[in-house]
């Protein structure tokens, strides 16, 4: 059996925040969910998150994602004051009485872990029956990290936290990840006698591991996996980190990017083959899109599913669809719930929210349409804008198939307007219009002779 615990009672004073510090977001997931999500290759068992500052706010958050079938069930444990990474492991031996398993420790601040990491520390924690297994890695940088110091084959002698190192030790770049596979039952002989005999007077789990024998290191070949996230500059490494990892998968498969450092993508986001992202693109949230799209350069695709050979430049899409074939912006704004059809064109200036398009539709220039309902091969005018709010209520504006609305038409909803409708520039259309009809909603034009002579 493994139970695991994750330690996130700390504040992160470095963070200079007010929000705890494994909540802070990494690419639109927070630290301490990233620490869990490493968690996939650990058998089912106990999951315990160690809370303390604004212990309310982060159960808050993680149960939202605990209940999303995404995260096991969690169980929190206060730390009610912050006395040290040993003294908040000391919070769950109530919670452990009569465990006889390994306890999988890990702090809520190293979010790049991959799966595959621990379960090879798990691997050589059981392979070699040690008291504890802990994860090592050789940083180019160590500062700030406590340093591990081994007997030859990978037996560790001690783990010195940087405050305290002389500065010979400090020359040692081996350092301790944070993440610690520890049989219980030898940990409990030492864990409730800590003492806080260091330069924090805080109470150490690296003191507990420097306590037990055998202690083994399992060094890790990547030593981004290992960053810690202690103040704002180390966290936009990360994300780069991610990025890097992330942007190099999708090329694999068949992505191009032009200029891939100008680009951001959510790891929730996927994409087929023959997909060409443009510098300045971000693509956010559940986003899809299909093979053949040409997405930029200045992009920002949320939460939206972009068909086949569909091309969008300088644009911004929320919550939409596009279907194939479609050719969107510069400048074309789909604020949400907007579906467009196959082989449209939208164009510049042109915001739509709510609003379906049937296949073949153009909108190519500076545009409004909300709540709205076009049929095929309709051509929006430039300047058409649906009046759908009324100060209290959005109603509702339909439009048949081959409609086409003149330059500055105002269609005042509710409104149905037929199949093969004109309707004249300028027009403000206030009442239904039947098929096959020229609609005509403003004055006659007057010209008035003579006028300057009159009134000089
Ligand atoms: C810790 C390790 C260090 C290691 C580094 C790796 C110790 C003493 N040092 O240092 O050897 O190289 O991680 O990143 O463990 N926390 C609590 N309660 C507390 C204190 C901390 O839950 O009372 C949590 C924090 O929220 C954080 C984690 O423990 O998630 C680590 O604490 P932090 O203060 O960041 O430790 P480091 O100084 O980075
Ligand atoms: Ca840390």
């Amino acid at each position: 059996m493994v139970a695991v615990a994750i330690l996130a009672a700390g504040r992160g004073t470095r963070m200079k925040s007010n929000l705890p510090k494994v909540l802070h977001s990494l690419g639109g997931r927070s630290l301490v969910e990233r620490v869990l999500e490493s968690l996939q290759t650990v058998p089912h068992g106990r999951r315990m998150i160690i809370v303390g500052y604004q212990a309310q706010e982060v159960k808050t958050a993680l149960q939202e994602k605990s209940n999303s079938h995404l995260l096991p069930t969690l169980e929190f444990i206060e730390q009610t004051e912050q006395l040290g990474t040993g003294h908040a492991i000391q919070q769950i031996i109530p919670h452990l009485e009569g465990f006889t398993g390994d306890l999988l420790v890990l702090n809520g601040d190293v979010p790049l872990l991959r799966p595959e990491t621990i379960k090879q520390l798990l691997q050589a924690h059981q392979e070699h029956q040690n008291a504890a297994t802990i994860l090592t890695a050789q940083l180019p940088n160590p500062q700030g990290y406590g340093r591990v110091f081994c007997n030859g084959q990978n037996i560790i002698k001690e783990i010195v936290e940087d405050r305290d190192c002389t500065t010979a030790q400090k020359q040692n770049r081996r350092i301790n990840a944070g993440v610690y596979c520890f049989n219980w039952s030898k940990l409990m002989e030492v864990l409730p006698h800590l003492q806080a005999n260091n330069d924090q007077k805080e109470y150490y789990i690296t003191d507990a591991v420097n306590q037990l024998e055998q202690v083994m290191a399992v060094d890790v070949e990547d030593y981004q996996e290992m960053l810690g996230i202690n103040d704002r500059e180390q966290l936009a490494t990360a994300y780069e980190i991610l990025q890097r990892r992330l942007k190099s998968q999708w090329m694999a498969k068949g992505v191009t990017m032009i200029d891939p450092n100008s680009i951001t993508i959510d790891d929730t986001v996927t994409l087929q083959p023959d997909v060409i992202i443009e510098p300045q693109t971000h693509l956010r949230g559940k986003t899809e899109i299909a093979s053949g799209c040409r997405i930029g350069p200045g992009s920002l695709i949320e939460d939206s599913l972009i068909g086949e050979n569909v091309t969008i430049l300088y644009s911004v899409v929320t919550n939409s669809i596009v279907n194939a074939n479609s050719q969107i912006g510069p400048y074309t704004h789909l604020r949400a719930e907007v579906e467009v059809g196959a082989g449209c064109r939208l164009g510049n200036f042109v915001e739509l929210k709510k609003t379906v398009l049937g296949s073949g539709t153009n909108v190519a220039h500076l545009a409004y349409l909300g709540d709205a309902t076009l049929g095929e091969k309709v051509n929006v005018g430039a300047g058409t804008i649906t009046a759908n709010y009324d100060g209290v209520n959005k109603h509702p504006t339909i439009i048949g198939d081959r409609t086409k609305t003149g330059a500055n038409s105002v269609l005042v909803a509710p409104l149905t307007i037929g199949n093969d409708v004109y309707i004249a520039a300028g027009s403000a259309v206030t009442e239904d219009v039947p098929d096959d009809c020229l609609v005509i909603g403003r004055s006659r034009q007057v010209i008035k002779r003579g006028w300057r002579k009159k009134t000089h």
